[in-house]
């Protein structure tokens, strides 16, 4: 079955730089959906909220922007806005874990309340030109919150349900539930889309043996730690033998792009020592680079340990480091 590839959105990290550079240097992913937006109640939408989503800005993959909200009016608005910018699918972050999202029922906090849901899409639905994704976790505390959840779904016209399957107080802990998530197609009038934990060919191979029916792939941290993998699981095998002069010349673009938009070069360092913490896990003894690269403080200092590193230290590891966070 042909498949189709999900960049997930990953605040912080998969931003339009990330992706457009992402698509000078590698394939394999066909559709992008934007780290999320957030609405504020009765204000003008600032032009800083949306221009990593100005379409000039986003030129290397088709593109889904994300919106977080439980306010039907600001997400009418905004989805308003972002269709006349020519993005005529939105998707609805009903998966946020964090506490101070959850707890104002935003993002996961909202999956326990099946009648909120109800009367936001039967608000937002007809008042939007957009077509409308979800993309959702299997509840906040328990994994059969999305039992409610699903049959309200189903009542409306969606383009297609993201599932990542964990519930929001488990942040990114433990397995995802197939189970659960299984029953949830089983259940779903609507196209489904499986995200989580997919980190290597085989465990994609693994999931898609298991859901055969399932054609919509959703790859994130996977992705960050190994920029290949969306062409390895469309190759159906990993056939690059140049892999750590490919992602070093990935990298140096990044640092380069960044530069240009960071203010400053600790803003510059930061945001390069976050993607370590998935590049490192690509690299046998990532500990050590890892380690390294923190101390750096200065992107002087920053650019040689990276350097002796691609130079001399790197070693590919066949078989990922595991995720934390
Ligand atoms: C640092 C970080 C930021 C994230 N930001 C978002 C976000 O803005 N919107 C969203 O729907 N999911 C967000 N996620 C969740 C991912 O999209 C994805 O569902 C999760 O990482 C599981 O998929 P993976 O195992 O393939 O990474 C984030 C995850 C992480 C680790």
């Amino acid at each position: 079955m042909m498949c189709k590839l999900y960049l997930a959105p990953i605040r912080g990290f998969t931003d339009a730089v990330y992706r457009n550079t992402f698509s000078e240097h590698f394939s394999g992913i066909d559709i992008a959906v934007a780290p999320f937006v957030t609405t504020h109640q009765g204000k003008r939408i600032r032009p800083a909220l949306i221009r990593g989503l100005l379409p000039e800005n986003n030129t290397g993959m088709p593109l889904i922007p994300q919106i977080l909200s439980k306010d039907p009016e600001g997400f009418i608005r905004l989805a308003t806005r972002l269709y006349d910018l020519g993005y005529g699918t939105v998707n609805w972050n009903l998966g946020c874990p964090f506490p101070m999202v959850a707890n104002k029922q935003r993002g996961s906090g909202l999956l326990p309340y099946p009648d909120k849901i109800d009367s936001f899409l039967e608000t937002v639905l007809p008042a939007i030109p957009n077509i409308l994704s979800v993309k959702t976790r299997l509840g906040r505390r328990h994994g059969d919150e999305i039992f409610r959840v699903m049959p309200v779904f189903n009542r409306y016209p969606l383009k297609e349900i993201i599932i990542h399957p964990r519930v929001g107080i488990q942040m990114y802990e433990g397995k995802p539930d197939l189970e659960t998530f299984e029953a949830c197609l089983g259940l779903s009038a609507h196209p489904v889309v499986y995200n989580g934990d997919i980190s290597s060919l085989d465990s994609f191979q693994g999931l898609s043996l298991r859901f055969p029916e399932v054609s919509r792939w959703m790859l994130g941290r996977g992705v960050l730690i190994n920029p290949l993998l969306p062409e390895i699981i469309r190759n159906g095998q990993d056939i690059f033998p140049h892999k750590i002069e490919i992602i070093r010349q990935f990298h140096d673009a990044l640092f380069q792009e960044y530069g240009k938009i960071l203010c400053g070069p600790s803003h510059l360092l930061e945001r390069m020592k976050g993607f370590w913490k998935y590049f490192a896990l690509s690299f046998k003894d990532s500990r050590n680079i890892q380690k390294k690269i923190f101390k750096a403080k200065t992107a002087r200092r920053y650019e040689s340990v990276v350097k002796h590193f691609f130079e001399s230290e790197a070693r590919w590891s066949s078989t990922p480091g595991k995720f934390r966070g």
